[in-house]
Formats: structure tokens, C-alpha cells, sequence
């Protein structure tokens, strides 16, 4: 079968890279979709079992560090567009192995635009997407909000490596001109997370009647957004937003930690018939993580104006959602809670 366009999403069996796979296989159906992951800790290929078969979807197993094997992948495909997501993305994980995040979030992000740029030749037509974070902007005090303009101000080795590959494909659109989007967003949540990440850890641990870790007192802030609605912002600035620009993409919709956790007790002493108050007595303050930033808020008039997007669910809609997944989905936590895991949560939080 011959198809219009081929698309490469990079990082695809990941928790953000699943979604917009999904979506872009179901909705374009005369596109093809290569995905290609080196399938770490975090890569789950049981993540994307929905659309494994479809004719319009390729895996292709592979690092982005390794430049011979990417140059050879673009040589073949001649992609007309790039959606990357490949990421090391877990700050804790950044505090205690830097060096692989400086090697797959900048060397990987650098090796994938010389690659693109080796085959831009009428550059107008194809476009190379980078999915950041906006951890970029540094951390807020108690108010205001990150805009497009705010200036980088990295912390943890994860948000200096993102703000790294945010820099090289802005100077490559600068120096050689080859066609790039950029866009920023806030914490995402939803299903296929891997619990190390705030919310899936804790719904996995008071399903467990683990403790729930809350790091230093709680007060940090973070600004959430359904992870649904980050693949239709990312679906949207694909294919509407202006070369050379960036969107930064959240949820209107800050918590502070010990208050997310709390209100997660109660969705979860409600899911599992438990009397009220029972999940949060799994609240448990542990140490702070080091250089932690206190608070994240994004400002997405830009994106809402220019493109029309808007989050499409409440944040109790999609926490409902998510918990509801994760309960129906016993079998992946199972998968991916064995192994590896279970040494690196007793390393990171000394409890059991
Ligand atoms: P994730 O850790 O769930 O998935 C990352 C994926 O990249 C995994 O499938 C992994 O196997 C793959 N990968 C890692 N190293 C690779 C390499 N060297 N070569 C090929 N594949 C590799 O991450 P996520 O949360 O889905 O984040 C995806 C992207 O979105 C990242 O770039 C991240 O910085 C960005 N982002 C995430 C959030 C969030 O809240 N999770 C928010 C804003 C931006
Ligand atoms: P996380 O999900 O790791 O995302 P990020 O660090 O990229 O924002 O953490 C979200 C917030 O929750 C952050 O302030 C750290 C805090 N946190 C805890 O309190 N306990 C935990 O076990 C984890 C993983 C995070």
C-alpha cells in the first residue's frame, strides 16, 4: 500500500509517545507511522497493543544515539515529518545518572536534525516537531506563569538536558534553516505512566496499601494536564503551527502535591470500597528531592488563540479516568512493577 506522508515518532512505547501514536495511526490512515524506541525501562510495546497490526503502523527498535543507525533509517524513509519524543524523563533518575540523559536528550535530539537536515531539500514541506518540557522555564515563586518568552532557567540535569535539545533545534533552524515547531508543556497524567511518576506511583501504592511517598512537605506545585489533551495540542501544532514558533501547552490547573495526593486518597477509598479517610493514612513525608523546583505554571493563551486548542476534560474527569485504568489494568502494573523496578523504588525511597 502506498501512503501520502511518512511520519516518524520517536519514543513512541513511552507513556506521552503511546497516546500520540494512537491517535495519529486511528486518524490518518493515509500516513504512514514509524515509531522508533530503544524500549528502556520506560518503553512498553504493551503500551501500543490497540494498534500494533494496523497496516499504517511500523516498529522499528533502535537508539537515537547511535547516529550510523538513524542516518541510515532517514536514508531509507525520506520522512516528511518528525514528531520526537525519545526522552530519558525522570527527574529523580536525572539527580542520580546524569550522563545518560545528556546522551540520549541532547547527543539523540542532535544526531535526529542532522539526520533530518541531511534530508531537507525542499524544507517547506516537511517539518521536524520537538516535544519538550516546560521544566525549561525553571521555578516559579507563588505567582505568575511561564510564557513563550520567559528565559531558560534549567535546574535538575533533566531540564538543563531538555533545554539543551530545545536550543540546538532552534539554532538549527537558525543556522540552516530546516523547518521546526517546539512546544512546552506542564505535567502530563493519564493511563500507560510509569509509576515512578507522581500520580501512577501513588495509585499504585495505596492499591497496595504501600506508603504514598510525599517528598519534603508537599508544597510544591505542579500544573496537570490530561495526557489526551496533550496529544490532540501536539496533534494540532503538527499540522497547524507555524515554523520557527513554539506553544507552551498546560492545564490551567495547579495543585500542590499534598493536596493532588489527598484528593487521589479519596477518588481511590471510593474505587475500592474502602471507608473514608483509609488511603490517606498511607501519606508518608519523605526526604526532599535535592534542588527541587516549588512550583510550574504554564500560560497556554498563545496555543488557544493561534491554534483553537483547549483541554477537553476537568481534572476530576481525567483522574477518574486514570485511576479507573489503572485498576482495570492490573496485568501492566504487574508487567512493569517486576524486575528493574523494584530495586530502583528501594534505592529511591528506602521504604518497602
Ligand atoms: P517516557 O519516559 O514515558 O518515555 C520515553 C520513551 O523514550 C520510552 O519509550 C523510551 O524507551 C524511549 N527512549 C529513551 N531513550 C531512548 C533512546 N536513546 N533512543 C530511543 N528511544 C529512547 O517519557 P514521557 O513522559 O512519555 O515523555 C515523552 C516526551 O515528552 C519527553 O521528551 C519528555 O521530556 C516530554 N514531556 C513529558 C512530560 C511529562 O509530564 N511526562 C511533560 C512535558 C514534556
Ligand atoms: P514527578 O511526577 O516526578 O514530575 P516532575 O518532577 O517532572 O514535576 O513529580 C511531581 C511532583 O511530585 C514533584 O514536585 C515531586 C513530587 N513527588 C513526590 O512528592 N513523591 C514522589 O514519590 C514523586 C515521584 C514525586
Amino acid at each position: 500500500m502506498m501512503f501520502e506522508k511518512k511520519i516518524l515518532i520517536t519514543g513512541g512505547a513511552g507513556f506521552i509517545g503511546s497516546h500520540v501514536i494512537r491517535r495519529f495511526v486511528n486518524n490518518y490512515s493515509n500516513c504512514l507511522i514509524i515509531n522508533i524506541d530503544k524500549l528502556t525501562y520506560a518503553g512498553n510495546l504493551e503500551n501500543l497493543k490497540e494498534i500494533e497490526t494496523k497496516s499504517n503502523y511500523r516498529f522499528v527498535k533502535g537508539d537515537i544515539v547511535d547516529a550510523d543507525f538513524i542516518f541510515k533509517l532517514f536514508e531509507e524513509h525520506q520522512f516528511d515529518g518528525v514528531i520526537h519524543l525519545a526522552a530519558e524523563s525522570h527527574v529523580d533518575r536525572s539527580i542520580s545518572n546524569p550522563i545518560e540523559f545528556i546522551n540520549t536528550n541532547i547527543i539523540g535530539t542532535a544526531n535526529l536534525l542532522n539526520a533530518f537536515r541531511s534530508i531537507c531539500k525542499n524544507t517547506d514541506e516537511k517539518r521536524f516537531y520537538h516535544v519538550s518540557t516546560d521544566e525549561v522555564y525553571g521555578s516559579l515563586g507563588e505567582s505568575g506563569f511561564f510564557t513563550e518568552e520567559t528565559s531558560y532557567d534549567p535546574r535538575s540535569p533533566y531540564s538543563a538536558s531538555k533545554a539543551s535539545s530545545d536550543h540546538l533545534v532552534r539554532a538549527y533552524h537558525h543556522t540552516f534553516k530546516i523547518p521546526v515547531v517546539i512546544s512546552n508543556c506542564s505535567n502530563n497524567y493519564g493511563s500507560h505512566q510509569f509509576p515512578e511518576k507522581l500520580i501512577p506511583l501513588a495509585i499504585n501504592n495505596i492499591k497496595n496499601n504501600k506508603p504514598v511517598p510525599v517528598y519534603g512537605e508537599g508544597v510544591n506545585i505542579r500544573d496537570w494536564l490530561f495526557v489526551e489533551d496533550h496529544a490532540l495540542a501536539i496533534d494540532m501544532i503538527y499540522h497547524k503551527g507555524k515554523i520557527g514558533e513554539t506553544y507552551n501547552i498546560g492545564g490551567s490547573n495547579e495543585w500542590k502535591n499534598i493536596d493532588l495526593i489527598h484528593k487521589l486518597c479519596e477518588i481511590m477509598d471510593k474505587k475500592l470500597n474502602r471507608l473514608a479517610g483509609t488511603s490517606a493514612k498511607l501519606i508518608t513525608f519523605v526526604k526532599d528531592r535535592a534542588g527541587h523546583d516549588l512550583r510550574y505554571a504554564i500560560d497556554s493563551s498563545k496555543i488557544q488563540a493561534a491554534l483553537g486548542w483547549k483541554p477537553s476534560v476537568t481534572f476530576e474527569q481525567g483522574l477518574e479516568k486514570t485511576v479507573d485504568w489503572y485498576l482495570a489494568n492490573e496485568a501492566w502494573l504487574n508487567h512493569i512493577t517486576s524486575g528493574a523496578y523494584k530495586t530502583y523504588y528501594k534505592q529511591q525511597y528506602n521504604i518497602a
